[in-house]
């Protein structure tokens, strides 16, 4: 039997998983994403041709790799559409995607609707992507959400009207401009034409894939702690990034997980709100977002950076069942001459290794530190752990030793072969 190795974010988001993603992909046969939307932003750099993945595995690059986008997703099809026309123009083969009947689609009301919540949050905003991820996943709760599969269904208008009218109800209240039925209706039809040809079940598939023993890299899109169970709610996405949401956005069980390989930073980033025990917001968090070209991919944002949380880390490892460690941009924290380690947090006068997701409590923490010396040097070419700088191997040792995981990858460098490995 095949298994599935899963490559999940540790913090809050663009751990860069894509580097990952990429390296393991090449040695799969299939590329899953299970989770999360076009929230999501994964680049890769192939041949000097820079790609950005929001919705489509990555994993879809290589050459006879089957990419599945499971159930658990929400899909934009005109994002889906623009990618798949984006990957077409560069001269990259599409017809292994697959799509599953099951996944819910986003409609401009979810969009307008993620807007609308956004600004009547007035001072406690969440800082969504604004994608309508949120509202799609409330309507798929709420059992009102539009499947892939009822785009070719008799009562898709149906649906879609009921909806619309529900929708633009609310927007009367809220002064927002009303949607017209007929003009989303005629628009999604269009869409679901260009996307039929991918659609099927796919979690058949994928229990097909693996009795035949193929390999699965499921690619996880956002992280632990924008989990909506196990991150700092409110301030989440609105689907379990975690190894749970990868099993129900798939439909495989617990026997099929390989590898869960749990990636972050040598630093840490966050976007959007919320508390944020080891955030710089000072010239240090800046120096690091410069260094480590800390801006989003989907949003453009700049990025809050910080040091790294290894109580936050140890979380992620029991959440998900971390079993090995990727570590990126060692090169980037190795250019500050000195570098911070949190090794647990202090509040209300007491000392303590364990996470708490409580808002207050976050509020109420701050962070004890460990130091180490930085100054790597140029580390980009170094391909073996051993010939690391004595500071760096410090470093990563002390983070392994902390959590009682092993790091297999170690980002030493923007390019995509710049990189130690130490998987078969
Ligand atoms: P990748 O896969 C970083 C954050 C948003 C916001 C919160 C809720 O690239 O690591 P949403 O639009 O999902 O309702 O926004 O979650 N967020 C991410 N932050 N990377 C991501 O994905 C994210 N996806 C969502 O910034 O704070
Ligand atoms: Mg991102």
């Amino acid at each position: 039997m095949g298994k599935v190795d899963v490559v999940l974010g540790s913090f809050y988001g663009d751990e860069g998983k894509g580097k990952i993603i990429d390296y393991l992909g090449g040695k799969a046969d299939v590329a899953l994403r299970a989770t999360g939307g076009n929230n999501a932003g994964h680049s890769i750099e192939v041949d000097s041709e820079k790609y950005v993945f929001h919705l489509i595995p990555s994993g879809i690059l290589n050459k006879g790799t089957l990419a599945i986008i499971g159930n658990g997703v929400v899909i934009d099809p005109k994002v889906l559409i623009e990618e798949i026309n984006s990957l077409k123009s560069k001269g990259k083969d599409v017809s292994n995607l697959r799509i599953s009947t099951k996944a819910h689609v986003i409609f401009p009301y979810h969009i307008e609707m993620d807007k609308m919540l956004e600004e009547n949050r007035g001072s406690k905003k969440i800082g969504t992507t604004v994608r309508g991820i949120g509202p799609c996943y409330c309507d798929k709760y709420e059992r009102c959400g539009i499947r892939i599969e009822d785009l070719y269904s008799s009562h898709f208008k149906d649906l879609l009207t009921r909806n619309v009218e529900n929708k633009n109800k609310i927007f009367a209240i809220n002064n927002y401009p009303q949607l017209d039925v007929d003009k989303i209706y005629s628009e999604y039809l269009e869409y679901s034409k260009i996307i039929k040809e991918y659609v099927c079940d796919t979690t058949v598939l994928i229990h097909k894939l693996l009795k035949e023993d193929k390999k699965i890299i499921c690619e996880g899109a956002q992280a632990t702690l924008l989990d909506i169970d196990f991150g700092s709610y409110p301030y989440v996405t609105s689907s379990n990034p975690t190894i749970g949401g990868i099993i129900t956005g798939s439909g495989i069980n617990a026997h099929d997980i390989g590898e869960v390989y749990g990636v972050m930073k040598a630093y840490s980033s966050r976007v959007g709100a919320g508390p944020y025990v080891t955030e710089q917001d000072n010239e240090i968090g800046d120096k690091i977002r410069e260094l480590g070209h800390e801006y989003g991919a989907t949003t453009k944002r700049p990025r809050r950076c910080g040091y790294l949380d290894l109580v936050a880390l140890k979380y992620a490892v029991l959440v998900n069942g971390i079993t090995a460690l990727c570590i990126n941009h060692l090169d980037t924290i190795g250019k500050l001459d000195k570098i911070k380690l949190c090794v647990a947090y202090e509040r209300d006068g007491k000392k303590t290794e364990e996470f708490t997701t409580n808002e207050d409590e976050l509020l109420r923490s701050t962070a004890v530190y460990e130091e180490f010396k930085g100054n790597f040097g140029d580390i980009s070419k170094i391909r073996k752990r051993c010939d690391l700088p004595k500071n760096a191997l410090k470093y990563i040792e002390r983070i392994e030793e902390y959590v009682g995981v092993p790091i297999k990858f170690i980002g030493v460098g923007a390019k995509r072969e710049e990189m130690i490995c130490e998987v078969e």
